[in-house]
């Protein structure tokens, strides 16, 4: 079968699975599998596959046929400047979290050598994103899962970060003093009660300790008050439509100045405070 003849046929299984973007996928699965980039397979639309290839090519779609998400299948994944490996071992980042991402930065825009903390960091998405893109910033980042630390150790090695990010295991802020010029995280905040609801690629394959940990931004919010320079920012990630609970509850805390921000959707998913001066 030709490039075209290949696309055809796994785009009917994707579709027939409720796959989302079921084209868009099979493209990037046919690309992945040939070893070349999109735009690359356009050019070569009439080629075929050998064997080999075709039988691999195959075996990807029906794992994204069966719901596993499209960026497990694939093993790595974009965020910001960056290509991650991820694993079920970790939550895949998400664009909500690059805003997240772009908030910290600005914040740290007047900083030279900032020191920031990064609670649960899973693939390393924000911590590693930090040191990629403020120089100056050395980043601590903890998380209480030994594979999800498994793996950002390997993403802190592949994107040559290993000098300005620090990896620690624990829960929450154990040994962790500061005082961090800024504390930022996505923590857990999918209800208990929800996540059955969620696309079966969320539900039935992320992990569910970096999905659901009841009162984890509430912790994280009391706990970093005293680790935070005076002035220094907290920056959270929330849940849609949860972004005005937790300013208010950063106001209550005795965090200044709060702010809701929003991600290129132009969802409340951002919300920061400083500590008092
Ligand atoms: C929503 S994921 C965020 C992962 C990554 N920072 C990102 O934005 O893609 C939350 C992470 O917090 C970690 N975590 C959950 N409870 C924790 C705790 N009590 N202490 C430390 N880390 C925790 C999970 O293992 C998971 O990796």
């Amino acid at each position: 079968m030709s490039y075209r003849e290949l696309l055809a046929s796994a785009t009917e299984e994707l579709e027939r699975a409720d796959v989302p973007s079921p084209r868009v996928d099979a493209e990037w699965l046919l690309a992945h599998a040939l070893g070349v980039s999109r735009t690359e397979l356009y050019a070569n639309g009439f080629r075929s596959l050998t064997p080999e290839r075709e039988r691999l090519f195959r075996e990807l779609v029906d794992r994204r046929a069966s719901r596993e998400p499209l960026a497990y299948v694939l093993g790595e994944w974009g965020f910001r400047r960056l290509v991650l490996r991820v694993d079920p071992r970790v939550l895949i980042p998400r664009p909500e979290t690059e805003a997240l991402v772009e908030r910290c930065l600005e914040l740290l825009a007047d900083h030279l050598e900032p020191r920031v903390l990064d609670i649960g960091v899973g693939s390393g998405a924000i911590a590693l994103a930090i040191a990629d893109e403020h120089p100056g910033a050395r980043v601590v980042a903890t998380d209480n899962s030994p594979g999800a630390l498994a793996l950002a150790e390997e993403n802190r090695a592949r994107t040559g970060l290993s000098g300005r990010v620090e990896l620690v295991r624990g829960e929450l802020f154990a040994g962790l003093d500061g005082p961090f010029d800024l504390i930022v995280s996505n923590p857990p905040y999918v209800k208990s009660g929800e996540i059955d609801a969620l696309e079966p690629e969320v539900a039935r394959f992320e992990p569910r300790e970096a999905l659901v940990a009841h009162g984890a931004t509430e912790a994280i919010a009391k706990q970093a008050l005293p680790r935070l320079v005076p002035g220094g920012p907290l920056v959270l990630e929330t849940a849609d439509g949860e972004a005005p609970n937790v300013a208010a509850l950063l106001a209550g805390l005795g965090y200044d100045g709060v702010e809701i921000g929003e991600d290129l959707a132009g969802r409340e998913r951002v919300v920061d405070g400083r500590a008092p001066r």
